[in-house]
């Protein structure tokens, strides 16, 4: 990943960032229209989410399924810590999973009707984009959906644009407030997500809400 593996470990980063994620509203609008998209026509019993963090999206989605059983997946065990204040509400409905992205076996053997990834494929390289899309395609239940919300890449003057607008926007912060360091949106275009879905074998993908660089991809395995 471009932010190294270990600084998801350091407890003061990820308490940082953690509190700061919780005050982008943005964010939570993407979560809750994937999950409303979702509802439209299924209603998941296993969720799946990988480098899932304190694992936000994955709550939204068992709050809003009740008979839904999760599988919370990261390679930190700080951020699994956070992960279990966040899904406590929940409890003998999730288990966790300390994994890697990277590495084989995605969804720990059960095949997951809807398997989220939010904000980290950004960091993976070429190769580890498009296995992560076969493995994750592979893991689904015929109909399953597979759901990627993150940072894409696109030309120089849109990333300027957008560096501008996301203090604003995105952080939620006041107009003329900075927000830090300019967003890491790793190599991937959107169109190269596209592709590598269509490869991996899922139809019925779409992009329900973008927001400046950061898109909410949904793609389905066919029944
Ligand atoms: C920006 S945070 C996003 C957290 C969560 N997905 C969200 O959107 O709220 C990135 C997360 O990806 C995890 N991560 C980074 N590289 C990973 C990898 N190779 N395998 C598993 N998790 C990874 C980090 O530990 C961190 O929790």
């Amino acid at each position: 990943m471009t932010e190294r593996q270990e600084d998801w470990n350091d407890p003061d980063r990820v308490g940082r960032w953690v509190a700061k994620d919780a005050r982008r509203p943005a964010v939570q609008t993407a979560r809750d229209l994937a999950v409303a998209t979702v509802a439209v026509d299924s209603s998941p019993a296993f969720v799946v989410e990988l480098a899932a963090g304190s694992g936000t999206f994955l709550a939204t989605f068992l709050r809003a399924f009740p008979e839904a059983r999760g599988l919370w997946s990261d390679s930190s065990p700080e951020m699994a810590r956070h992960a279990r204040k966040t899904l406590a509400p929940f409890a003998g409905r999730v288990d966790y999973v300390l994994s890697d992205l990277r590495r084989p076996g995605l969804a720990g053997g059960a095949a997951p009707d809807v398997l989220i990834c939010a904000r980290a494929t950004h960091g993976l390289d070429a190769a580890e984009l498009t296995a992560f899309y076969r493995r994750a395609a592979a893991s689904l239940r015929p109909g399953g959906w597979l759901i990627n919300l993150d940072h894409m890449a696109g030309s120089e003057e849109w990333g300027r644009r957008y560096d501008a607008l996301t203090p604003r926007f995105y952080e939620g912060v006041g107009e003329g407030q900075t927000a830090g360091k300019a967003k890491d949106r790793g190599g991937h275009r959107l169109e190269t997500h596209l592709e590598l879905l269509a490869a991996a074998g899922l139809t019925d993908v779409d992009t329900p809400w973008r927001l400046l660089s950061t898109v909410l991809v949904m793609a389905r395995r066919p029944a």
